[in-house]
């Protein structure tokens, strides 16, 4: 008789943004008239840029040649695109990292839902609270939980990230084996800085723990000294894997490029207690289940370390970071608090009120959607986040619907129910 896994029972029936779209498709076809402004899910608006389209079409066209057309390529991604990531993310920043060191994926989102696949079934996993559902979700269908008791998973050690942390993950008091960390957070859009970095190293290493640390969002960090990569402090080499993406950074969310890095230096344990390199069993998990990502593709990633593609990115992230800007402007005017939103495109407010209530309240009365913070967990229950991958029109116009069509009215000013 087949059964299936049993595992996925104990997960809620929907995955967070399946559930926002439905609510928001079902509203919609109630009142068609409404032109909605998603801020939800953070899915980029601007096209790629010219410098990784030109070399897009380019890729496309050897691909119509027997001389130049490819085949499978290699599992862990052409060495043009390796190299080119290892000295211009890595390199450039004094972070050691070689090109061999490096797996070009189809999608951070798989690699960090896949990753947990290399780990024993009973090691204690830590997962901030809030947090990117995927960390969670990808090791409860794995079995490394119990049950959903009391807003959480048994057996999960819970880091919460709440205005008495600065909305950023510490170390944990008690025992755990592997850690999930992003910066710039999603969802609340805060970072980690050198000192909270060396600090989860330094307890990594003393707690033979493993950080897994999930950088998609690192090219929003502007500023000259903050790190980008958990690379950049001393030591992370023997104790951290981490995920990068081209999706936030040059709109590849329908192209679909990422890598992960898995430095030849981390080691974990094996049943004997002996260390075992860490880099073999991704390679041998990569080259088992998946073939590589098109040639096109890479080459298109490969032109965003050029110099124009550089600028271009640069433009790009700038809109992105000024849209944030305004939304920080347009919340705190109104008397919310507000994190995140400055170096990251994520702005964490505190809705004063029930999260989904907040939620279908600016769907009815603005047509802007949001994500409900309590889909991130359970800390985040109250708060809402707001994306800046709209379009500056769009993000402008949002934040004066919200200032008219809500809290003008007064009728939901922080702190109070709707009416
Ligand atoms: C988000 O909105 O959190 C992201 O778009 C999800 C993702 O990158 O998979």
């Amino acid at each position: 008789m087949i059964r299936a896994n049993s595992h996925f029972e104990k997960l809620k029936s929907s995955y967070l943004f399946r559930k926002i779209a439905d609510r928001v498709k079902a509203f919609q076809e109630q009142r068609p008239e409404v032109r909605l402004i998603r801020l939800g899910i953070g899915d980029v608006t601007q096209p790629l840029p010219e410098a990784c389209l030109d070399a897009f079409h380019k890729a496309v066209e050897e691909m119509g040649h027997v001389s130049t057309f490819r085949g499978y390529g290699p599992a862990e991604g052409y060495e043009f695109l390796r190299q080119a990531i290892a000295e211009n993310d890595y390199r450039a920043y004094g972070a050691d990292i070689g090109p061999d060191e490096i797996f070009v994926s189809d999608g951070s989102k798989g690699d960090c839902g896949n990753f947990q696949e290399l780990f024993a079934r009973d090691i204690v996993v830590g997962i901030p609270d809030p947090v990117y559902p995927v960390y969670l979700d990808s090791n409860v269908m794995a079995g490394r939980t119990g049950s959903f008791v009391d807003s959480a998973y048994q057996g999960v050690v819970y880091l919460p990230c709440s205005p008495e942390t600065g909305f950023v993950p510490r170390p944990p008091e008690l025992p755990v084996d592997l850690v999930y960390l992003c910066s710039p957070n999603n969802p609340t859009g805060t970072i980690l800085g050198r000192n909270d970095l060396t600090a989860w190293v330094d307890w990594a290493k003393e707690n033979k723990a493993l950080i897994l640390f999930d950088a998609a969002y690192a090219a929003f960090v502007r500023k000259k000294g903050l790190p980008r990569s958990i690379f950049e402090i001393d030591g992370a080499r023997e104790v951290a894997v981490e995920f990068r993406s081209f999706s936030k950074t040059a709109g590849f969310t329908g192209t679909r490029c990422a890598f992960t890095v898995v430095p030849k230096d981390c080691r974990v344990f094996d049943d004997a207690g002996n260390l075992q390199p860490l880099y073999p069993l991704w390679y041998r998990r990569q080259t088992t289940k998946f073939n590589g990502v098109s040639y096109p593709v890479q080459r298109a990633a490969e032109a965003t370390y050029s110099p124009e593609g550089q600028r271009q990115i640069d433009t790009i992230i700038e809109g992105y970071l000024k849209n944030a800007d305004e939304i920080c402007k347009t919340m705190k005017a109104l008397g919310y608090e507000v994190a995140g939103g400055k170096h990251s495109p994520y702005v964490w407010v505190d809705a004063g009120m029930d999260d989904w209530a907040f939620f279908d309240l600016l769907l009815e009365k603005a047509g802007v959607v949001f994500t409900p913070g309590s889909g991130f967990g359970s800390k985040g229950a109250g708060y809402v986040r707001i994306s800046a991958f709209g379009s500056s029109n769009g993000v402008v116009e949002a934040m004066t619907r919200i200032q008219q069509h809500i809290l003008l009215s007064k009728s939901i000013l922080p702190g109070e129910q709707p009416q």
